[in-house]
């Protein structure tokens, strides 16, 4: 017999950054973060997990996650939910799984993403969102996506994040064991919903610093990031989590794009200096600012997380539109720029 349970989790993208542990084994932050979760028909991972009592049932495919970072996690992962496990029973088919027998059966997994793992989106949150959130079905965890996101954190900091839709915020927590470091859920999906997300692939090679190093080399040379982590993001927290509970896109976009910046501002105050965002990048910014300030009030919001990629924010439907006929222009298929590709990354249509 086997029991089975698919779970699909959107990726999501940083309005507010993460950059920097407090404590690198239990993956705690030195500052609070706000992302926007993407529809589940774009960018999103889809795991099943399975148990039987026999052994390799499918093999394992890797999603999201390298092989290597995979089975670092899944140990850890399966020891976490299995702690957690309550009785399971198909009274149809006669099965019946209590808490102790978790233990002796196989648990196997299956994972892929829907869109190209080399096109340089690829980020782990999805994957360990899911694959968490999907052991905690098989397991019949009582734990809620708060609790469950306090393991997820601990594949990859922001897939916590993605096991809420909407925006989220990750509150970076007090205490040493990392307990009260989790996601919640600011607003959910469709409190503003129309809001079109459109991602620019510039390059879809693969980066050359990881998040992880590059976080590590942060922390312990860049003054700057200090004073983001204590004076800044607290503020900007605060104001972002107001201007999304009004819908009062201005705020919104002022406080994404300048957090973006001064994220890879402190990339660049990193010993040696991380560059994450290329020629390209700098173009994108620089047609969104022109555009935004010719109208007089802002219509898209850039945001870019450790790569050159452009995540676009568009207010609405129409701005979206007009927003790909600039970047169609500015960046015509094709042409010497690396720009030939978009995703819609929407969470509206
Ligand atoms: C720039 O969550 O990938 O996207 O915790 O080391 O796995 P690890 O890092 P990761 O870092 C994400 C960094 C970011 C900003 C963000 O998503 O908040």
């Amino acid at each position: 017999w086997v029991i089975m349970v698919t779970a699909q989790t959107p990726t999501n993208i940083a309005v507010i950054k993460y950059w920097g542990k407090r404590d690198e084994k239990l993956i705690l932050p030195v500052n609070d973060s706000i992302s926007v979760t993407l529809d589940p028909v774009h960018l999103c991972t889809t795991t099943t997990v399975a148990v039987s009592p026999s052994f390799a049932l499918f093999r394992i495919g890797c999603g999201l996650m390298g092989r290597y970072q995979f089975s670092c996690v899944f140990p850890f992962f399966s020891r976490e939910i299995r702690a957690r496990a309550c009785d399971v029973e198909d009274k149809e088919r006669g099965i019946k799984i209590s808490k102790k027998d978790w233990e002796k059966l196989h648990v196997h997994i299956a994972s892929y993403n829907n869109f190209p793992t080399a096109a340089g989106l690829a980020s782990s949150a999805a994957g360990f969102a899911c694959l968490v959130f999907a052991l905690a079905k098989l397991m019949n965890a009582k734990e809620d996506n708060s609790e469950l996101s306090a393991i997820a954190r601990q594949g990859s900091g922001s897939a916590c994040r993605s096991l809420f839709g909407g925006f989220v915020k990750w509150k970076m927590g007090k205490v040493e064991d990392g307990s009260d470091s989790l996601a919640v859920q600011v607003v959910d999906e469709k409190h503003w919903d129309d809001l079109v997300i459109i991602i620019a692939v510039v390059s879809s090679r693969q980066k050359e610093t990881s998040s992880t190093t590059g976080m590590r080399e942060t922390v312990e040379t860049s003054l700057l990031l200090q004073h983001r982590a204590k004076e800044i993001v607290p503020k900007r927290i605060i104001q972002m989590e107001e201007a999304i509970k009004n819908r009062d896109f201005a705020s919104f976009a002022h406080l994404t794009c300048a957090d973006s910046n001064q994220f890879h501002a402190v990339c660049l105050d990193t010993c040696p200096p991380i560059f994450y965002m290329n020629d390209t990048s700098h173009r994108i910014i620089s047609c969104v600012e022109k555009w935004n300030r010719s109208v007089g009030t802002p219509q898209v919001a850039y945001t870019f997380d450790a790569g050159p990629n452009a995540v676009l924010i568009a207010h609405n439907r129409k701005a979206a539109a007009q927003l790909l006929q600039k970047l169609l222009f500015y960046f015509p298929p094709n042409s010497d720029t690396e720009l030939n590709s978009y995703v819609l990354g929407d969470k509206s249509i």
